[in-house]
Protein backbone atom coordinates (compact mmCIF):
# COMPACT_ATOMS: atom_id res chain seq x y z
CA UNK A 1 0.00 0.00 0.00
CA UNK A 2 2.91 2.55 0.30
CA UNK A 3 2.82 2.98 -3.23
CA UNK A 4 -0.49 4.45 -3.51
CA UNK A 5 0.48 7.14 -0.90
CA UNK A 6 3.93 7.73 -2.82
CA UNK A 7 2.02 7.59 -6.14
CA UNK A 8 -1.62 8.31 -5.90
CA UNK A 9 -1.81 10.62 -3.17
CA UNK A 10 1.28 12.77 -4.16
CA UNK A 11 -0.01 16.25 -2.12
CA UNK A 12 0.53 13.96 1.13
CA UNK A 13 3.74 13.95 2.82
CA UNK A 14 4.54 10.32 4.12
CA UNK A 15 4.79 10.43 7.79
CA UNK A 16 7.47 8.49 9.89
CA UNK A 17 4.32 6.38 11.02
CA UNK A 18 3.02 5.61 7.73
CA UNK A 19 4.82 1.88 7.34
CA UNK A 20 3.29 1.17 10.71
CA UNK A 21 -0.18 2.25 10.11
CA UNK A 22 -0.06 0.29 7.35
CA UNK A 23 0.98 -3.07 8.50
CA UNK A 24 -1.80 -2.98 11.12
CA UNK A 25 -4.29 -2.03 8.75
CA UNK A 26 -3.76 -4.68 6.54
CA UNK A 27 -3.73 -7.26 9.45
CA UNK A 28 -7.22 -5.56 10.76
CA UNK A 29 -9.14 -5.89 7.07
CA UNK A 30 -8.72 -9.34 6.84
CA UNK A 31 -10.33 -10.33 9.81
CA UNK A 32 -12.68 -7.50 10.55
CA UNK A 33 -16.41 -7.21 8.91
CA UNK A 34 -16.22 -3.16 9.77
CA UNK A 35 -13.88 -0.78 9.95
CA UNK A 36 -13.47 3.14 11.07
CA UNK A 37 -10.65 5.34 10.19
CA UNK A 38 -9.82 8.64 9.67
CA UNK A 39 -10.41 9.78 6.08
CA UNK A 40 -6.85 9.43 4.68
CA UNK A 41 -6.85 6.19 5.52
CA UNK A 42 -10.31 5.92 4.01
CA UNK A 43 -8.60 7.14 0.91
CA UNK A 44 -5.79 4.45 0.45
CA UNK A 45 -8.60 1.93 2.07
CA UNK A 46 -10.46 2.96 -1.08
CA UNK A 47 -8.16 3.15 -3.57
CA UNK A 48 -6.83 -0.32 -2.74
CA UNK A 49 -10.29 -1.70 -3.17
CA UNK A 50 -9.25 -3.56 -0.10
CA UNK A 51 -12.43 -2.64 1.80
CA UNK A 52 -14.29 -4.41 -1.66
CA UNK A 53 -11.76 -7.63 -1.91
CA UNK A 54 -11.75 -8.53 2.07
CA UNK A 55 -15.78 -7.46 2.16
CA UNK A 56 -15.61 -5.51 4.98
CA UNK A 57 -17.77 -2.50 5.45
CA UNK A 58 -15.30 0.86 5.35
CA UNK A 59 -16.43 3.69 7.79
CA UNK A 60 -14.07 7.11 7.52
CA UNK A 61 -14.01 10.02 10.06
CA UNK A 62 -15.94 12.10 7.91
CA UNK A 63 -19.41 13.48 9.04
CA UNK A 64 -21.55 11.31 6.30
CA UNK A 65 -19.61 8.00 7.56
CA UNK A 66 -19.77 8.77 11.32
CA UNK A 67 -24.10 8.99 11.19
CA UNK A 68 -24.02 6.02 8.95
CA UNK A 69 -22.07 3.98 11.64
CA UNK A 70 -24.71 5.16 14.56
CA UNK A 71 -26.97 3.75 12.29
CA UNK A 72 -25.06 0.53 11.83
CA UNK A 73 -23.87 0.35 15.46
CA UNK A 74 -27.88 0.70 16.50
CA UNK A 75 -29.02 -2.14 14.36
CA UNK A 76 -26.47 -4.79 15.92
CA UNK A 77 -27.17 -3.81 19.31
CA UNK A 78 -30.65 -3.65 18.85
CA UNK A 79 -30.25 -7.38 17.91
CA UNK A 80 -31.33 -7.23 14.18
CA UNK A 81 -28.70 -9.88 13.27
CA UNK A 82 -28.19 -7.81 10.16
CA UNK A 83 -24.21 -8.63 9.38
CA UNK A 84 -23.58 -9.60 5.57
CA UNK A 85 -22.63 -13.28 6.04
CA UNK A 86 -19.09 -13.53 5.53
CA UNK A 87 -18.72 -14.74 1.71
CA UNK A 88 -14.98 -16.37 0.32
CA UNK A 89 -13.22 -13.57 -1.59
CA UNK A 90 -15.26 -13.54 -4.93
CA UNK A 91 -18.64 -15.18 -3.13
CA UNK A 92 -18.85 -18.25 -4.60
CA UNK A 93 -19.04 -21.27 -2.68
CA UNK A 94 -16.46 -23.93 -3.28
CA UNK A 95 -16.92 -25.34 -7.13
CA UNK A 96 -17.31 -29.14 -8.02
CA UNK A 97 -14.19 -29.93 -10.22
CA UNK A 98 -15.68 -29.06 -13.89
CA UNK A 99 -14.61 -28.97 -17.43
CA UNK A 100 -13.18 -26.01 -17.03
CA UNK A 101 -11.02 -26.85 -13.88
CA UNK A 102 -9.83 -30.04 -16.31
CA UNK A 103 -9.20 -28.09 -19.66
CA UNK A 104 -6.75 -25.20 -17.18
CA UNK A 105 -5.05 -27.98 -15.99
CA UNK A 106 -3.66 -30.10 -18.72
CA UNK A 107 -2.56 -26.86 -20.35
CA UNK A 108 -0.16 -26.88 -17.39
CA UNK A 109 0.31 -30.02 -17.06
CA UNK A 110 3.83 -31.72 -16.51
CA UNK A 111 6.36 -30.30 -18.68
CA UNK A 112 4.17 -28.84 -21.30
CA UNK A 113 3.39 -25.05 -21.96
CA UNK A 114 1.41 -23.35 -24.87
CA UNK A 115 2.13 -22.42 -28.39
CA UNK A 116 0.93 -18.98 -28.81
CA UNK A 117 0.05 -19.08 -32.67
CA UNK A 118 -2.26 -16.46 -32.68
CA UNK A 119 -0.74 -13.26 -34.58
CA UNK A 120 -2.60 -11.15 -36.23
CA UNK A 121 -2.42 -10.81 -40.21
CA UNK A 122 -0.76 -7.83 -39.28
CA UNK A 123 1.44 -8.93 -36.94
CA UNK A 124 2.46 -12.08 -38.60
CA UNK A 125 3.11 -10.01 -42.28
CA UNK A 126 5.76 -8.25 -39.52
CA UNK A 127 7.64 -11.82 -38.55
CA UNK A 128 7.44 -12.54 -42.76
CA UNK A 129 9.23 -9.19 -42.96
CA UNK A 130 11.55 -10.21 -40.98
CA UNK A 131 12.69 -13.12 -43.57
CA UNK A 132 11.36 -10.73 -46.86
CA UNK A 133 8.95 -13.17 -47.23
CA UNK A 134 5.31 -11.87 -48.68
CA UNK A 135 2.10 -12.54 -46.56
CA UNK A 136 0.05 -14.05 -48.76
CA UNK A 137 -2.95 -16.28 -46.95
CA UNK A 138 -1.59 -19.36 -48.26
CA UNK A 139 1.87 -18.80 -46.80
CA UNK A 140 0.47 -18.28 -43.34
CA UNK A 141 -1.53 -21.23 -43.45
CA UNK A 142 1.59 -23.19 -45.11
CA UNK A 143 3.48 -21.78 -42.22
CA UNK A 144 1.24 -22.94 -39.40
CA UNK A 145 1.31 -26.29 -40.84
CA UNK A 146 4.76 -26.60 -40.19
CA UNK A 147 4.42 -25.89 -36.61
CA UNK A 148 1.28 -28.08 -35.94
CA UNK A 149 2.77 -31.25 -37.66
CA UNK A 150 5.86 -31.22 -36.14
CA UNK A 151 6.22 -34.83 -34.85
CA UNK A 152 6.58 -35.25 -31.13
CA UNK A 153 6.32 -31.59 -29.95
CA UNK A 154 3.24 -32.77 -28.26
CA UNK A 155 4.99 -34.45 -25.59
CA UNK A 156 6.30 -30.75 -24.90
CA UNK A 157 3.02 -28.37 -26.12
CA UNK A 158 -0.14 -29.19 -24.49
CA UNK A 159 -2.39 -26.69 -26.22
CA UNK A 160 -1.94 -23.74 -29.37
CA UNK A 161 -3.55 -20.66 -29.40
CA UNK A 162 -4.71 -19.90 -33.25
CA UNK A 163 -6.03 -16.53 -34.91
CA UNK A 164 -9.08 -16.09 -36.21
CA UNK A 165 -8.27 -17.33 -39.73
CA UNK A 166 -6.11 -19.81 -38.90
CA UNK A 167 -8.96 -21.65 -36.82
CA UNK A 168 -10.60 -21.96 -40.23
CA UNK A 169 -7.88 -23.04 -41.89
CA UNK A 170 -6.94 -27.16 -42.82
CA UNK A 171 -3.66 -28.89 -43.53
CA UNK A 172 -2.54 -29.75 -47.09
CA UNK A 173 -5.05 -33.30 -46.51
CA UNK A 174 -7.68 -31.39 -46.04
CA UNK A 175 -7.96 -31.86 -41.89
CA UNK A 176 -8.97 -28.59 -40.27
CA UNK A 177 -6.10 -27.13 -38.08
CA UNK A 178 -8.55 -27.62 -34.71
CA UNK A 179 -9.34 -31.39 -35.58
CA UNK A 180 -5.04 -31.85 -36.50
CA UNK A 181 -4.42 -30.46 -33.22
CA UNK A 182 -6.97 -32.55 -30.70
CA UNK A 183 -5.93 -35.64 -32.84
CA UNK A 184 -2.01 -34.84 -31.80
CA UNK A 185 -3.54 -34.54 -27.56
CA UNK A 186 -2.78 -31.30 -28.18
CA UNK A 187 -6.00 -28.42 -27.17
CA UNK A 188 -7.16 -25.89 -29.64
CA UNK A 189 -7.05 -22.28 -28.42
CA UNK A 190 -8.13 -19.03 -29.68
CA UNK A 191 -7.05 -14.95 -29.65
CA UNK A 192 -10.65 -13.59 -29.21
CA UNK A 193 -9.48 -9.63 -28.58
CA UNK A 194 -9.68 -7.21 -31.68
CA UNK A 195 -6.41 -5.34 -30.52
CA UNK A 196 -5.23 -2.55 -28.02
CA UNK A 197 -6.73 0.62 -28.88
CA UNK A 198 -6.36 3.85 -28.09
CA UNK A 199 -7.89 4.71 -24.56
CA UNK A 200 -10.18 8.14 -24.53
CA UNK A 201 -8.73 10.90 -22.72
CA UNK A 202 -5.39 8.91 -21.64
CA UNK A 203 -3.14 10.14 -24.18
CA UNK A 204 0.04 7.24 -24.91
CA UNK A 205 -2.48 4.42 -23.20
CA UNK A 206 -4.34 1.61 -24.67
CA UNK A 207 -7.40 -0.36 -23.72
CA UNK A 208 -8.21 -4.01 -25.51
CA UNK A 209 -11.35 -4.26 -27.41
CA UNK A 210 -13.60 -6.92 -28.67
CA UNK A 211 -16.59 -7.20 -26.18
CA UNK A 212 -19.24 -6.22 -28.69
CA UNK A 213 -20.84 -9.68 -30.16
CA UNK A 214 -17.98 -11.73 -28.22
CA UNK A 215 -20.78 -14.60 -26.45
CA UNK A 216 -22.01 -15.15 -30.41
CA UNK A 217 -18.12 -15.25 -31.41
CA UNK A 218 -17.54 -17.37 -28.66
CA UNK A 219 -19.77 -19.69 -29.10
CA UNK A 220 -18.76 -20.14 -32.71
CA UNK A 221 -15.68 -20.58 -31.52
CA UNK A 222 -16.26 -23.86 -29.02
CA UNK A 223 -18.16 -25.05 -32.30
CA UNK A 224 -15.23 -25.07 -34.34
CA UNK A 225 -13.23 -27.27 -31.64
CA UNK A 226 -11.52 -24.42 -29.67
CA UNK A 227 -11.43 -25.18 -25.70
CA UNK A 228 -9.71 -22.11 -24.27
CA UNK A 229 -8.87 -18.77 -24.90
CA UNK A 230 -6.90 -15.67 -24.57
CA UNK A 231 -7.42 -11.70 -24.48
CA UNK A 232 -4.38 -8.85 -24.07
CA UNK A 233 -4.92 -5.49 -22.72
CA UNK A 234 -1.28 -4.03 -22.71
CA UNK A 235 -0.10 -0.94 -20.29
CA UNK A 236 3.06 0.98 -21.13
CA UNK A 237 5.80 2.29 -18.66
CA UNK A 238 6.80 5.98 -18.30
CA UNK A 239 7.42 8.01 -15.52
CA UNK A 240 4.14 8.73 -15.17
CA UNK A 241 1.99 5.89 -16.74
CA UNK A 242 -0.02 3.62 -16.54
CA UNK A 243 -2.85 5.46 -15.04
CA UNK A 244 -5.00 4.28 -13.06
CA UNK A 245 -7.80 4.95 -15.32
CA UNK A 246 -6.30 2.66 -17.57
CA UNK A 247 -5.14 -0.11 -15.35
CA UNK A 248 -9.05 -0.51 -14.40
CA UNK A 249 -10.64 0.12 -17.41
CA UNK A 250 -8.85 -2.88 -18.98
CA UNK A 251 -9.13 -4.93 -15.64
CA UNK A 252 -12.94 -4.31 -16.16
CA UNK A 253 -12.67 -5.57 -19.76
CA UNK A 254 -10.40 -8.41 -19.38
CA UNK A 255 -13.03 -9.47 -16.42
CA UNK A 256 -15.90 -9.35 -18.64
CA UNK A 257 -14.27 -11.36 -21.43
CA UNK A 258 -13.35 -13.92 -18.80
CA UNK A 259 -16.72 -14.49 -17.33
CA UNK A 260 -17.92 -14.84 -21.04
CA UNK A 261 -15.73 -17.13 -21.98
CA UNK A 262 -16.86 -19.55 -18.91
CA UNK A 263 -20.26 -19.14 -19.71
CA UNK A 264 -19.49 -20.75 -23.22
CA UNK A 265 -17.75 -23.16 -21.35
CA UNK A 266 -14.14 -22.16 -22.20
CA UNK A 267 -10.93 -21.45 -20.45
CA UNK A 268 -10.35 -17.66 -20.59
CA UNK A 269 -6.55 -17.14 -20.30
CA UNK A 270 -6.21 -13.53 -18.63
CA UNK A 271 -3.25 -11.59 -20.57
CA UNK A 272 -2.44 -8.56 -18.79
CA UNK A 273 1.01 -7.75 -20.33
CA UNK A 274 3.18 -4.77 -19.00
CA UNK A 275 5.52 -3.90 -21.63
CA UNK A 276 9.04 -3.92 -20.64
CA UNK A 277 10.19 -1.17 -23.52
CA UNK A 278 12.21 1.64 -22.05
CA UNK A 279 14.81 2.30 -19.39
CA UNK A 280 12.67 1.87 -16.63
CA UNK A 281 14.26 -0.01 -13.35
CA UNK A 282 13.33 -3.53 -12.28
CA UNK A 283 11.67 -1.98 -8.96
CA UNK A 284 9.18 0.12 -11.41
CA UNK A 285 8.20 -2.91 -13.28
CA UNK A 286 7.41 -4.62 -10.32
CA UNK A 287 4.73 -1.72 -8.60
CA UNK A 288 3.32 -1.52 -12.23
CA UNK A 289 3.70 -5.21 -12.48
CA UNK A 290 1.75 -5.58 -8.59
CA UNK A 291 -1.11 -2.57 -9.42
CA UNK A 292 -2.36 -4.27 -12.52
CA UNK A 293 -2.75 -7.77 -11.21
CA UNK A 294 -4.19 -6.59 -7.89
CA UNK A 295 -6.91 -4.60 -10.27
CA UNK A 296 -7.34 -8.05 -12.77
CA UNK A 297 -8.06 -9.69 -9.68
CA UNK A 298 -10.13 -7.91 -7.93
CA UNK A 299 -12.18 -7.25 -11.16
CA UNK A 300 -12.40 -11.14 -12.47
CA UNK A 301 -13.48 -11.82 -8.41
CA UNK A 302 -16.43 -8.88 -8.95
CA UNK A 303 -17.25 -10.47 -12.02
CA UNK A 304 -17.70 -13.66 -10.42
CA UNK A 305 -15.27 -15.44 -12.64
CA UNK A 306 -14.11 -19.14 -11.23
CA UNK A 307 -10.09 -18.82 -11.27
CA UNK A 308 -9.76 -22.22 -10.42
CA UNK A 309 -10.79 -22.32 -14.52
CA UNK A 310 -8.66 -19.42 -15.56
CA UNK A 311 -4.90 -18.85 -16.22
CA UNK A 312 -2.85 -16.10 -15.97
CA UNK A 313 -0.19 -14.98 -18.60
CA UNK A 314 1.87 -12.52 -17.19
CA UNK A 315 5.03 -10.29 -18.35
CA UNK A 316 7.79 -10.91 -16.40
CA UNK A 317 9.14 -8.96 -14.01
CA UNK A 318 12.33 -7.53 -16.46
CA UNK A 319 14.23 -3.90 -15.69
CA UNK A 320 13.43 -1.96 -18.97
CA UNK A 321 14.96 -3.26 -22.32
CA UNK A 322 16.77 0.36 -22.62
CA UNK A 323 18.03 0.60 -18.79
CA UNK A 324 21.51 0.50 -17.82
CA UNK A 325 22.53 -2.40 -15.44
CA UNK A 326 19.47 -4.80 -16.42
CA UNK A 327 18.59 -7.39 -13.70
CA UNK A 328 20.03 -10.67 -14.61
CA UNK A 329 18.21 -14.20 -14.27
CA UNK A 330 18.03 -14.71 -11.00
CA UNK A 331 16.79 -11.04 -10.29
CA UNK A 332 14.06 -11.55 -12.37
CA UNK A 333 13.30 -14.91 -10.74
CA UNK A 334 13.00 -12.69 -7.10
CA UNK A 335 11.41 -9.57 -8.42
CA UNK A 336 8.58 -11.98 -10.34
CA UNK A 337 7.64 -14.62 -7.61
CA UNK A 338 7.49 -11.35 -5.23
CA UNK A 339 4.88 -10.00 -7.10
CA UNK A 340 3.20 -13.26 -8.45
CA UNK A 341 3.42 -14.36 -4.49
CA UNK A 342 1.48 -11.24 -3.19
CA UNK A 343 -0.71 -10.62 -5.95
CA UNK A 344 -1.56 -14.22 -7.69
CA UNK A 345 -4.61 -16.30 -5.70
CA UNK A 346 -3.47 -19.55 -5.20
CA UNK A 347 -6.39 -20.85 -6.62
CA UNK A 348 -4.91 -19.72 -9.82
CA UNK A 349 -3.90 -23.48 -11.63
CA UNK A 350 -1.49 -21.67 -13.86
CA UNK A 351 0.47 -18.78 -14.92
CA UNK A 352 1.98 -19.31 -18.40
CA UNK A 353 4.38 -16.39 -19.38
CA UNK A 354 4.31 -14.36 -22.54
CA UNK A 355 8.28 -13.48 -24.16
CA UNK A 356 7.19 -9.96 -24.91
CA UNK A 357 10.18 -9.52 -26.88
CA UNK A 358 12.93 -11.33 -24.72
CA UNK A 359 15.40 -13.48 -26.83
CA UNK A 360 13.79 -17.33 -26.94
CA UNK A 361 16.70 -18.45 -24.79
CA UNK A 362 16.34 -15.53 -22.08
CA UNK A 363 12.92 -16.01 -21.93
CA UNK A 364 13.67 -20.07 -21.55
CA UNK A 365 16.74 -19.36 -18.68
CA UNK A 366 13.91 -16.89 -16.76
CA UNK A 367 11.67 -19.47 -16.29
CA UNK A 368 14.49 -21.81 -15.04
CA UNK A 369 15.26 -19.89 -12.69
CA UNK A 370 12.11 -19.09 -11.02
CA UNK A 371 10.57 -23.04 -11.29
CA UNK A 372 14.02 -23.78 -9.66
CA UNK A 373 12.86 -21.85 -6.37
CA UNK A 374 9.52 -23.85 -6.25
CA UNK A 375 7.52 -25.48 -5.20
CA UNK A 376 5.23 -23.00 -5.80
CA UNK A 377 1.04 -22.59 -5.53
CA UNK A 378 0.51 -22.26 -9.15
CA UNK A 379 2.29 -24.09 -12.01
CA UNK A 380 4.76 -21.81 -13.71
CA UNK A 381 4.90 -22.89 -17.71
CA UNK A 382 4.91 -21.09 -21.06
CA UNK A 383 2.86 -19.46 -23.49
CA UNK A 384 5.29 -18.28 -25.68
CA UNK A 385 5.49 -16.84 -29.37
CA UNK A 386 8.41 -15.54 -30.54
CA UNK A 387 10.76 -17.01 -28.03
CA UNK A 388 9.30 -20.66 -29.38
CA UNK A 389 9.06 -19.66 -32.97
CA UNK A 390 11.85 -17.12 -33.87
CA UNK A 391 14.31 -20.06 -34.89
CA UNK A 392 11.69 -21.82 -36.76
CA UNK A 393 11.03 -18.79 -38.69
CA UNK A 394 14.34 -18.25 -39.66
CA UNK A 395 15.52 -21.66 -40.57
CA UNK A 396 12.03 -22.10 -42.75
CA UNK A 397 13.04 -18.66 -44.78
CA UNK A 398 9.29 -19.38 -46.55
CA UNK A 399 11.33 -22.45 -48.57
CA UNK A 400 9.64 -26.13 -48.82
CA UNK A 401 12.79 -28.03 -49.12
CA UNK A 402 13.81 -25.84 -44.77
CA UNK A 403 10.60 -27.34 -43.28
CA UNK A 404 12.34 -29.83 -41.64
CA UNK A 405 15.42 -27.73 -40.60
CA UNK A 406 12.26 -25.55 -38.89
CA UNK A 407 10.79 -28.45 -37.66
CA UNK A 408 13.59 -29.38 -35.43
CA UNK A 409 14.06 -25.85 -34.16
CA UNK A 410 10.64 -25.35 -32.78
CA UNK A 411 10.62 -29.02 -31.14
CA UNK A 412 14.34 -28.12 -29.97
CA UNK A 413 13.11 -24.81 -28.33
CA UNK A 414 9.95 -26.66 -27.46
CA UNK A 415 12.03 -29.22 -25.25
CA UNK A 416 14.10 -26.38 -23.57
CA UNK A 417 11.10 -24.40 -22.53
CA UNK A 418 9.83 -28.32 -20.79
CA UNK A 419 12.80 -28.91 -19.36
CA UNK A 420 12.60 -25.35 -17.20
CA UNK A 421 9.29 -26.48 -16.36
CA UNK A 422 10.73 -28.30 -13.68
CA UNK A 423 14.34 -26.33 -12.93
CA UNK A 424 16.15 -28.87 -15.45
CA UNK A 425 17.04 -26.66 -17.94
CA UNK A 426 20.95 -25.57 -18.57
CA UNK A 427 22.45 -23.15 -21.31
CA UNK A 428 24.26 -26.33 -22.39
CA UNK A 429 21.63 -27.77 -23.33
CA UNK A 430 20.81 -25.84 -26.43
CA UNK A 431 24.29 -27.02 -28.04
CA UNK A 432 23.07 -30.81 -27.30
CA UNK A 433 20.48 -31.39 -29.97
CA UNK A 434 20.24 -27.77 -32.17
CA UNK A 435 19.35 -28.31 -35.24
CA UNK A 436 21.37 -28.93 -38.33
P1 LIG B 1 5.25 -13.33 -27.21
O1 LIG B 1 5.73 -14.56 -26.48
O2 LIG B 1 5.92 -13.15 -28.56
O3 LIG B 1 5.28 -12.12 -26.36
O4 LIG B 1 3.74 -13.61 -27.60
C1 LIG B 1 2.91 -14.13 -26.66
C2 LIG B 1 1.56 -13.63 -26.89
O5 LIG B 1 0.65 -14.39 -27.12
C3 LIG B 1 1.33 -12.18 -26.80
O6 LIG B 1 -0.05 -11.94 -26.73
Amino acid sequence: MAWVIEHELPDRRPLPSDAADLDALAQAITNCDLITTDAFMADVIKRTRLDRRHHTELFSGRRRDVLRLIDRLRTLLAGHNQQRPHQPRGGNPPMAENDLHQTAKALVAEGKGILAADESTGTIKKRFDSINLESTEDRRRAYRELLFTTAGVEDYISGVILYDETIRQSASDGTPFPQLLASKGIIPGIKVDIGAKPLAHAKGETVTEGLDGLRDRLAEYHSLGARFTKWRATYSITDELPSDYCIWANAHALARYAALAQEAGLVPIVEPEVLQDGTHTIERSFHVTSRALDAVYTELFDQRVDVFGTLLKPNMVLSGYDASNRAGHDDIARWSLECYYKHVPAAVPGIVFLSGGQSDEDATANLNAMNARGPHPWQLSFSYGRALQAPAIKAWAGKDENVPAAQRAYYHRAKMNSAARTGAYAPEMEREAVPA
